[in-house]
């Protein structure tokens, strides 16, 4: 499986442990946040994950802020895009098999590192439920994308 990183300036460092865990575990991962300290504007950190995503070039993304919210919010106004910002592992778990959600987003601020491990493992190997209520409420989510709802 190949998955997608990204981050602005307040999760570096929380970038590289969490590129470090998936290399090591097995995973291809491609880097597109910023790798310094400087001023990173989220919305500019979550457009090439996004465009990676739509163009189908990794199967999954993980997008850190500071709070993990406004990189959330952006990655959300992308097609196709269904961005979950969590600090826990159930909502990790439940987004990938009740939302098919394909970014996890988490604050670099707000959780700790091997927390944030966690959350990324859990999504990474938890698939989506398939079940039909399931696929119906992913689908009405795409309808208001396309305004068709
Ligand atoms: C940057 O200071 C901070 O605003 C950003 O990382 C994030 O928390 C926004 O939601």
């Amino acid at each position: 499986m190949k998955i997608g990183i990204t981050n602005d300036h307040a999760a570096a460092q929380l970038k590289f442990s969490i590129m470090k865990y998936l290399e090591e575990n097995g995973y291809e991962v491609i880097n597109y946040g910023t790798d310094g300290t400087e001023a990173f504007d989220y919305p500019q950190a979550a457009i090439p994950l996004c465009k990676a995503l739509q163009n189908k070039e990794v199967d999954l993304g993980i997008a850190i802020c500071g709070t993990g919210v406004g990189i959330s919010i952006s990655c959300n106004k992308h097609k196709g895009i269904r961005a979950c910002c969590c600090s826990d592992t159930a909502s990790a778990r439940l987004t990938r098999t009740h939302n098919d959600a394909n970014v996890i987003c988490f604050g670099a601020r707000i959780v700790g590192e091997e927390l944030a491990k966690d959350i990324v493992h859990t999504f990474v190997t938890t698939p989506f439920s398939n079940e039909d209520r399931h696929i119906r409420r992913v689908q009405q989510i795409t309808e208001i994308e396309n305004n068709q709802l």
